[in-house]
C-alpha cells in the first residue's frame, strides 16, 4: 500500500472508540448491584478462579501524586503532605478485610496483585511496607503469582524498589510519556532519560523480570521528530513491554488539560500518523504488537502468553492469566466479577465515610445480561486473540447481521470473514477498536448514528 492509500485508510477509520477494558463500557453501565448481589457475583467468580488454579486479582488504587501532569486523565490528587496516607492505607486494608469476612475466606488466593494510581511510590517506604504487609499477610500467593506496580520515575527511590522486590514484586511500569523537552515542559512532566534509566537499571539489578514503559502519542507539541527522539531513547533503554496510549483529551472532566490550548494538539490523521511512526520504530527494534496499544519483546512473558492464546484483558490492561474475580480496592477502583462490574466511590471523603460505616464503597456498577456476556466474550476474543466465532452459546440475535456490519472492514482487508466468525488481519490490527465497535450492541442502540468508520472520507 502506498503512502496516499495508507493516509486515506487512516482518515476513513479515524473515529473515536472505546479501549474496551470492559464490555459494556463504563458509560453504558445501568444495573448497579447491591452489596449483597455484588458479593454473590464475587463468590461465584472466586470459585471459578480457584477451580482452574488462576486465583483472584487485587488492584489497589493509590490516588496521590506530588505534582499534576496536565495531560493526566487518572483519578488522583496532588498533595505534599503525608498525613492523609496512613488513614488511606488503613481504609484500603479495612476494605480488603470486609471482603474476606463477608466471603468467609481467611486468606484470598491471589494470582495477581497490582498497585496503580496516581502514584503508588508517592508512599514512603514505611507507608508502602504497611500496605504490602497488610495485603500480603492476608493473602495466599498462587504459584507464579504476578505482583506489579506503576511508578513515576521522578519519585521512586532504590529503597522503595528494594522493599518491593523483598515482597515479591517482579513487574514494574514506569510512566515515561515523552522525552522531548518542549512536550515535557507543556505537560508539566519534566523528567530526564537519566532518571528513567536509573529506575530501570535498579529494578533489573533487584531481579524485576519485566519492565514496562507507558508512552503517549497525541500530546501537545508532539511531532514526528519528537516521536523519533522518544523512540530512539526508549529502544536504547529496551524495556520488555511498552504501552503506547493515544492521548485522551477530556478537559470537561480533567480541567488540568485546559492548561494547554487545543491548537497545540495533533489530531485526526496527524495524531494517528504519530502512532504509526512509533509502531514502525518499535517493530524495527524487535518489539511485537500484542494487542491494542501494547508491544513486547518476544522474550517477555506477556508476548508468550499472547502467542499461546492465554492472554486476558481487564481494567488493568493486558494480563497473562485469566484470574477472577478482580477486586478493586481504594478510591475509584473498579472490580470485575465476570458477569458483574463495580466501581468504588470516586471522592476520597465519600470513600472514607463508607468504609467507616463498614460498607463496601460501591458507587456504581453493572450486572451483565445474557447478551452482554456473549458480546463481552467476542470483544475479549478480538482484543486478545484477534479472532472470534459466533456459534452455539456464542451466538445472540444482535450478531445475526454482524457480517453486514463487518463487510466494509472485510472489503478493506482489515478482517477475514466467514459465515460464523472473523479474524483480524495484520492490516486490521491498527483498527481493532473500530472492529470491536461492530459488536457493541449498547453503543449501536444508544447512538445509532455513531459510525464505525468515517462515511465522508
Ligand atoms: C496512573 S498513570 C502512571 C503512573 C505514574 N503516576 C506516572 O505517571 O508515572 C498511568 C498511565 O496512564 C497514562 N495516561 C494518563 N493520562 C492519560 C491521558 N489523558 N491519555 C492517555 N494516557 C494517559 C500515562 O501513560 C500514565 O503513565
Ligand atoms: S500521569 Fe501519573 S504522576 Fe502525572 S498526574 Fe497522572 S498519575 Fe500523577
Amino acid at each position: 500500500m502506498n503512502a496516499e492509500q495508507q493516509s486515506a485508510r487512516l482518515a476513513k477509520y479515524d473515529v473515536a472508540g472505546p479501549r474496551y477494558t470492559s464490555y459494556p463500557t463504563v458509560p453504558y453501565w445501568e444495573d448497579t448491584p447491591t452489596e449483597a448481589q455484588w458479593l454473590e457475583h464475587v463468590a461465584r467468580a472466586l470459585r471459578q478462579g480457584e477451580g482452574d488454579g488462576a486465583g483472584a486479582s487485587v488492584y489497589v488504587h493509590v490516588p496521590f501524586c506530588r505534582a499534576l501532569c496536565t495531560f493526566c486523565g487518572c483519578n488522583t490528587r496532588v498533595t505534599r503532605t503525608h498525613t492523609i496516607i496512613m488513614p488511606y492505607v488503613q481504609a484500603v486494608l479495612a476494605e480488603y478485610a470486609m471482603y474476606r469476612e463477608r466471603l468467609g475466606v481467611a486468606a484470598l488466593g491471589l494470582g495477581e496483585l497490582h498497585l496503580g494510581g496516581g502514584t503508588p511510590t508517592f508512599l514512603d517506604p514505611a507507608e508502602l511496607a504497611a500496605l504490602l504487609g497488610g495485603l500480603l499477610g492476608s493473602s495466599t500467593l498462587r504459584p507464579g503469582a504476578q505482583l506489579s506496580i506503576e511508578v513515576d520515575p521522578r519519585v521512586t527511590t532504590p529503597e522503595q524498589l528494594r522493599l518491593l522486590a523483598q515482597h515479591g514484586f517482579q513487574r514494574i511500569s514506569l510512566g515515561v510519556q515523552d522525552f522531548d523537552p518542549q512536550v515535557q515542559d507543556i505537560v508539566n512532566r519534566v523528567q530526564s532519560v537519566a532518571q528513567v534509566r536509573a529506575v530501570t537499571v535498579a529494578a533489573r539489578q533487584l531481579g524485576f523480570s519485566s519492565v514496562n514503559y507507558d508512552l503517549i502519542y497525541g500530546l501537545p507539541f508532539q511531532t514526528p521528530a519528537s516521536i523519533e527522539l522518544t523512540m530512539a531513547a526508549v529502544c536504547e533503554l529496551r524495556p520488555d513491554r511498552i504501552a503506547l496510549y493515544g492521548y485522551a483529551h477530556v478537559p470537561w472532566i480533567k480541567p488540568g488539560q485546559r492548561r494547554f490550548t487545543e491548537i497545540d494538539l495533533p489530531e485526526g490523521r496527524a495524531k494517528r500518523a504519530l502512532y504509526e511512526l512509533g509502531r514502525e520504530r518499535l517493530e524495527a527494534a524487535g518489539y511485537r504488537e500484542i494487542g491494542l496499544d501494547h508491544f513486547a519483546l518476544p522474550t517477555d512473558s506477556l508476548w508468550q502468553a499472547a502467542h499461546a492464546g492465554r492472554m486476558h484483558r481487564n481494567f488493568m490492561g493486558y494480563t497473562e492469566a485469566y484470574t477472577r474475580p478482580l477486586l478493586g480496592l481504594g478510591v475509584s477502583a473498579i472490580g470485575d466479577a465476570v458477569d458483574a462490574f463495580m466501581q468504588n466511590e470516586k471522592e476520597l471523603q465519600q470513600y472514607h465515610e463508607r468504609i467507616a460505616r463498614r460498607e463496601l464503597p460501591i458507587h456504581r456498577g453493572h450486572r451483565l445480561d445474557t447478551e452482554d456476556q456473549v458480546l463481552r466474550r467476542h470483544i475479549l476474543n478480538l482484543m486478545t486473540r484477534m479472532a472470534t466465532r459466533w456459534t452455539g452459546p456464542d451466538a445472540t440475535p444482535f450478531l445475526e447481521d454482524i457480517s453486514v456490519r463487518l463487510a466494509e472492514f472485510a472489503a478493506d482487508g482489515l478482517v477475514e470473514l466467514d459465515a460464523q466468525g472473523c479474524r483480524v488481519t495484520e492490516a486490521g490490527r491498527g483498527f481493532l477498536r473500530n472492529i470491536c465497535m461492530a459488536f457493541d450492541a449498547r453503543l449501536a442502540r444508544r447512538s445509532p448514528e455513531r459510525q464505525l468508520f468515517s462515511q465522508t472520507a
